[in-house]
């Protein structure tokens, strides 16, 4: 087994060589920030449902990845297997989107619950034509939501479906009274309502969910809204189908034509290495242009989150409603297997677009409410992988481990201008950088250090305070493509990382390509 600290040691003992050397010539070659944090700027809060999960009936996300059954080899709890069930637990995931993506359009509840002898088997016409026996359908969901002590969003059917479908999914779930609905929930082994945190109305309604125009969805979404009742102390947040992308005039239309019963509208936007859906780029084995293209490209997030909240300050003045960009993350051509279940393998890389993209998703928490990547288990930028009873935690589920202080947090604006990373024509901001305060008063800060040649030093003060000690977690790697693999599931993983203050700054020096998020005290 490789040593996860050797890469960073020979890249400090590298750099220390050098620096016996030629001190000057390395500090010139170094990226350097200086910021001062001041605690008493704090602004918004960072809601936790930025750090929200997407499961869909896909691939091998729910089938394997979660769910294996009571009769597996697979150790597994009520058939949810127990290895990854325990590593989910630990990145204290608040919320799981669920059943889809494009599958929600298609998916009918009634299908998925009762004896699971008895559950009629679906061709997934979406995702490989493979088929579902519906095993895991909503007791499954909402027992997994409450192994990982998760909120759950569901997303509706809209386009296959009907408003009547829609509403009595609510009521089976939610209803205390003794109506028909309640008690086939009763029989089929759930007595208490379940808590509904999130509602969607839809999903892509302007493509795989309808192919709609967004006045007619505006329509539906009223209509459908309408019927959706539930208990005043259960009433799930209601979200609208939004745009995706450049697809903004989604976000225009509905804040000008719903007035109620919305309390959010999602948004999708996927990071393409290449921008081209027909050959996106791999997810190893790339060079340092896609490196960079992949950074130009999630980078936009930024751009597409101002647009979208440009029109909703406009169309919704008090804020109403969220912005909730249920889909996103990297998106590479299938590393392996059926090209209809999107399995890719995960790196160093996107680690650091998953870090970019927090601490984007930071700094607008005021409109976007909450965030779901794509996807969990198995499937596009995934947290974890599995081959049957194999697993493995990829860079990106330690990305979202490390900035779990983040949850529930309130921000800290920081000014700071950064350099830039160029090669060819192509440039982005070297680093990225986001501070709060946590629920507990604790001050953390994380450092995303995109330029995979140089390393970075960001001197850090906090107003109010001059001896300082950072202590955390760093993720880095000598390779842009380091990922976890079956054989070796530990090549890549957080190492501790500490810090002392001189002269009332501390020095906060990261390797090329890394994360780094610290506690401040
Ligand atoms: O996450 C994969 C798919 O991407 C989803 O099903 C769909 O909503 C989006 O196009």
């Amino acid at each position: 087994m490789t040593n996860p600290f050797s890469n960073t040691w020979r890249q400090l003992k590298h750099g220390l060589l050098i620096g016996l050397f030629a001190t000057a010539a390395v500090e010139a070659a170094d990226n350097k920030v200086s910021i001062t944090i001041d605690p008493s700027q704090a602004s918004h809060v960072i809601n936790k449902n930025i750090y929200g999960q997407f499961a869909e009936h896909l691939g091998r996300g729910i089938y394997e990845g979660i769910w294996v059954g009571e009769n597996s080899d697979i150790p597994n709890t009520n058939g949810f297997r127990n290895d990854v069930m325990a590593a989910l637990k630990d990145l204290k995931v608040p919320v799981v989107r669920w059943p889809g993506g494009c599958f929600a359009d298609e998916y009918h509840w009634r299908e998925g619950i009762g004896p699971r002898n008895e559950r009629p088997i679906k061709v997934n016409t979406h995702w490989g034509g493979v088929t579902d026996d519906n095993a895991f359908g909503t007791h499954e969901f909402f027992e997994l939501a409450e192994m990982l002590g998760s909120d759950v969003y569901i997303a509706g059917n809209l386009g296959s479906g009907s408003p009547q479908e829609m509403a009595e999914w609510l009521e089976y779930m939610t209803s205390d009274s003794q109506s028909t609905l309640a008690n086939l929930r009763r029989k089929n082994g759930r007595d208490k309502p379940w808590k509904v945190a999130f509602w969607g109305v839809g999903n892509e309604s302007w493509g795989c969910g309808g192919n709609m125009r967004p006045e007619y969805y505006a329509d539906l979404y009223r209509q459908y809204a309408t019927f959706l009742k539930a208990p005043d102390d259960n009433k799930p947040k209601l979200i609208a189908s939004g745009g995706h992308s450049e697809l903004t005039n989604w976000t225009e239309v509905l804040t000008d034509q719903i007035k109620s019963n919305m309390h959010g509208i999602s948004y999708h936007y996927y990071t393409l290495p290449t921008g081209n859906w027909d050959k996106k780029g791999a997810a190893l084995d790339f060079d340092e242009q896609q490196w960079i293209a992949t950074f130009a490209s999630t980078l936009k997030m930024d751009g597409y989150i101002k647009q979208n909240v440009a029109i909703m300050d406009n169309n919704d003045p008090e804020g109403k409603v969220g912005l909730y960009v249920d889909e996103w993350g990297t998106w590479y051509d299938v590393s392996k297997g059926d090209p209809g279940f999107l399995y890719q393998q995960n790196s160093l890389r996107d680690a650091l677009v998953a870090a970019v993209n927090f601490n984007i998703f930071h700094e607008h928490a005021e409109r976007v409410h909450m965030t779901n990547i794509a996807q969990m288990v198995n499937v596009l930028q995934a947290m974890i992988l599995t081959d049957k009873e194999k697993m493995l935690l990829t860079p990106t589920y330690y990305a979202f481990k490390m900035y779990i202080p983040f949850q529930d947090a309130t921000l800290i604006p920081l000014e700071y201008s950064s350099p830039e990373y160029q090669l060819g024509d192509t440039s982005v901001p070297a680093i990225s950088l986001s501070s709060a305060k946590t629920k507990d008063g604790k001050l953390v800060l994380a450092i995303a250090n995109i330029d995979p040649n140089k390393a970075a030093i960001i001197t850090t003060r906090v107003k109010g305070n001059k001896t300082l000690l950072a202590k955390g977690d760093l993720l880095s790697a000598d390779k842009m493509d380091a990922h976890n693999s079956f054989e070796q599931p530990n090549i890549i993983r957080p190492s501790t990382y500490q810090a002392t203050s001189k002269n009332g700054a501390l020095t906060l020096k990261i390797p090329a390509k890394s994360i780094l998020v610290v506690e401040i005290n």
